[in-house]
């Protein structure tokens, strides 16, 4: 059986003092009431990981940093290694953001750097790829994205790929309030598990946890995670309020 995963991606926000309230709110509740099976993660800030690794159940809670250096360490100022992100007690790298892709020049090949040191120091990759509007108004969602896995992830060995989570983001749903619909983000994931068949068979693919964002709140989470291909969810803006990523959490 493959994980359910429902991961924050605070971004750029939050203080320090803010975000440990957060997590310490979210991490009450989920011990309280949160559903066992669910795998919630909460990718904050650097600043903030080693704070929130101390403040929530770690049973119960995996934190994630929103990036990591391309390279393994020396002078590269102001960067943050995967093996510091990993000396927090973190359990995770989101990687691939399309806006880390479009604010921050980030390539395949930058990417497939960041994934190795990744790997290397026993994270989980939660590997983000979309496509923007133009290319779904055009039709060619599924080669861009199949163009994305190709030059990254499926570039990587079975072995590796297998502690993979990808999470398909639409470009035109992140922070727009347009969210894909379910038929949307289902035909996507399921077209998404099926070339993880061709690469690396089926039983992998089956394995491989492929959640959804973009838009993602308390009102829509229930239906999208209803369908069979979409292994939850990586929020944005909603997972900024307890209550409302408590309630995505309790969508299932
Ligand atoms: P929103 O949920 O704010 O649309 O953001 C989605 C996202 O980019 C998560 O990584």
């Amino acid at each position: 059986m493959r994980k359910k995963i429902v991961a924050g991606n605070w971004k750029c926000n939050t203080t320090l003092q803010a975000g440990v309230e957060l997590a310490k709110e979210v991490s009450n509740v989920v011990v309280e009431k949160g559903d066992k099976d669910v795998v919630v993660v909460l990718g904050t800030p650097f600043t903030h990981i080693t704070k929130v690794v101390d403040t929530v159940d770690n049973a119960r809670i995996g934190v994630a940093s929103q990036n990591c250096a391309a390279e393994a360490k020396g002078a590269f100022t102001g960067e943050v290694s995967a093996e510091m992100v990993k000396s927090t007690g973190a359990e995770y790298v989101i990687l691939g953001h399309s806006e880390r892709r479009e604010y921050y020049g980030e390539t395949s090949e930058i990417l497939n750097k960041k994934l190795a040191l990744t790997l290397e120091n026993g994270l989980t990759p939660i590997f983000c790829c979309g496509e923007a509007l133009e290319t779904r108004e055009a039709e060619k969602q599924n080669e861009w994205v199949k163009a994305q896995l190709d030059e990254t992830v499926f570039q990587l060995s079975a072995d590796e790929f297998k502690k993979v989570v990808i999470a398909y983001e639409p470009i035109w749903a992140i922070g727009t309030g347009v969210t894909a619909s379910s038929a949307q983000a289902q035909e996507m994931l399921a077209y998404i598990r099926s070339i993880i068949a061709e690469k690396f068979g089926q039983e992998i693919a089956d394995a491989t946890s492929i959640l959804y964002g973009g838009s993602c709140n308390a009102k829509n989470a229930n239906e999208l995670f209803g369908q069979p291909d979409i292994d939850g969810g990586l929020i944005g803006g909603a997972s900024l309020k307890a209550e409302d990523f408590i309630q995505i959490i309790n969508a299932y």
